[in-house]
């Protein structure tokens, strides 16, 4: 980044013929070089050139004088299920680990305003460059259940059963270096006997795992409990870790896991592949998080309406700590709140934005004309998304300048498929729009964005790809009223549209499932 300013610094420079100015900018970006990939581009004034460090990259431009260039850096960050290599392919700017159940998920709130408000930020703000990661006590089996009745995002990757298990991409594939370190002086048969032993009531079959077993026990006998079942597997050769959470639940497990332990493994893991995020922000809300609280390094967050163990454990060891925020918002509105408290990044989503005109600012002050990130188009996406959401909803004023945001962004010949597999114009199909003010306010449709991905065609087009979810305020049971669409969209560069693009080719497909 450094490098990318003193880049920007020359840009800025007194005026220059375009060639020393253009190999001084390449020095500038020598440094990031291996870990970017930039690539300028002298893109207009009186001497068509174009001049370029031959990478694939993102678009990002800006001016000097008569003379416009572009600067581009791969900031995209994914996993790698196959090598099980964490894989960004850059360093990612964010790492938000997150447990779900009352912390990203909010059973007490049926119209999920948080969850879609922390959707609607990690779309626009973070997707193209950060990564997300849940960290939850339930097994693959329970938290496949979770995502059909909550609309929660695709994460990077998942730690699954209390740290025991760490899985990549779509087929959740274990870490195997992971399950051999775990496998280690462990033996859950033991586990399983001295449990019984005690009478331990076993908790569902779906959460008693290879590395961890479950039970359910009374708040009041907990610390007699854990003294004799640690003593007693300690006698038969069992070095393990039990963790008491929501006042009822007992898991026992090697003592090397853990969510704490899982997550200094990734990130060692990642340390190893050159691809330590810049931050990391941990997220929970109970006995079995505390641990997250305690990796090196990371900032943290106690959402709102945390359970007592973890309260307690901040008010002794977390209360003087700068890097963690006990939140005054519930579970993931406590973590945008987070976001912006402990200045991770920016914290306010395009629906939040929003004035009362439903124009948005969308290219911050700071950033006009000088450096746009890139992402931009993702963003547009959302922010566009949002805006036609809220104009069904009546929740935009009905007038025509705040229409404007919809129609001026739509260059002209650009054309929309229908999931029916129909051909229209895109101004026309945008403009129908505009007498459907207010047609779902009395139930409102909630629209969230997932897997959304950008990448630059050829110079300054790009094509973004996203799934987009659908359903109605208050929809909260499995499948029927939610409905999906693959959406592929063109975008250009265009100055003076709030993202510095417009709309070219949109192409929607329903989606089964
Ligand atoms: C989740 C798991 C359960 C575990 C609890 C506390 O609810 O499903 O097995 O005991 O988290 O870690
Ligand atoms: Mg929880």
């Amino acid at each position: 980044m450094a490098s990318l300013q003193a880049c920007i610094a020359v840009a800025r420079a007194p005026p220059l013929s375009h060639s020393p100015c253009l190999a001084l900018l390449a020095r500038a970006l020598r440094p990031i070089r291996c870990t970017l990939r930039p690539q300028v581009r002298f893109l207009s004034g009186d001497m068509a050139m174009d001049w370029s460090f031959n990478w694939t990259a993102q678009g990002v431009s800006f001016r000097r004088g008569e003379m416009r260039f572009r600067v581009s850096l791969k900031e995209e960050a994914s996993v790698d299920a196959k090598d099980q290599r964490v894989g960004a392919k850059a360093i990612p700017k964010l790492m938000l680990v997150s447990d779900l159940d009352n912390t990203m998920v909010d059973h007490l709130d049926k119209s999920h305003t948080g969850l879609l408000r922390f959707n609607n930020l990690w779309a626009a703000e973070y997707a193209h460059n950060s990564l997300l990661v849940f960290s939850t006590g339930r097994s693959l089996e329970k938290y496949t259940q979770l995502r059909t009745q909550f609309p929660l995002l695709t994460p990077a990757l998942c730690i699954f059963s209390v740290g025991t298990e760490i899985c990549y991409g779509a087929n959740m594939e274990p870490d195997q270096d992971w399950v051999n370190y775990l496998n280690e002086g462990w033996n859950q048969a033991v586990v399983l006997e001295e449990v019984k032993r005690l009478n331990l009531r076993l908790q569902d079959d779906s959460e008693i795992r290879p590395h961890k077993v479950s039970c359910q026990i009374d708040k009041k006998d907990a610390t007699e409990i854990i003294d004799t079942l640690s003593k007693r597997l300690k006698d038969r050769g069992l070095n393990v870790k039990l963790i008491f959470s929501h006042g009822i639940d007992l898991d026992v497990l090697p003592k090397g896991a853990g969510k704490g332990e899982a997550l200094a493994f990734l990130l060692q893991k990642m340390r190893r592949e050159g691809s330590a995020p810049q931050e990391t922000l941990v997220c929970g809300d109970s006995g079995n998080d505390i641990e997250l609280f305690e990796v090196e390094g990371v900032n943290g967050v106690i959402v709102g309406g945390a359970m007592e163990e973890l309260r307690q454990w901040y008010d002794i060891n977390g209360k003087h700590s700068s890097r963690l925020h006990l939140a005054k918002e519930r579970c993931a509105s406590g973590i945008v709140e987070a976001i912006g408290e402990l200045s991770l990044g920016p914290h306010l989503s395009p629906f939040d934005r929003m004035n009362s005109n439903g124009i948005q600012p969308a290219v911050k002050a700071s950033e006009k004309g000088q450096l746009t990130p890139s992402g931009v188009a993702q963003r547009e996406v959302v922010e566009f998304n949002t805006f036609f959401t809220k104009w069904m909803n009546g929740e935009v004023p009905n007038n025509p300048e705040s229409f404007q945001r919809l129609t001026s962004v739509i260059a002209s010949g650009s054309t929309m498929v229908y999931p029916w597999g129909v051909e229209q114009s895109l101004l026309q199909s945008v403009t129908s729009a505009q007498s459907k003010h207010g047609l779902t306010k009395d139930k409102k449709i909630r629209v969230w964005i997932d897997c959304i991905q950008e990448q630059e065609l050829a110079n300054g087009v790009l094509m973004v790809t996203w799934h987009s979810w659908q359903m109605s305020e208050g929809w909260c049971l499995a499948g029927t009223e939610r409905k999906g669409y693959f959406a592929t969209a063109i975008l250009r560069e265009k100055e003076g549209t709030p993202n510095g693009v417009e709309w070219l080719r949109v192409h929607e497909t329903p989606r089964k499932s």
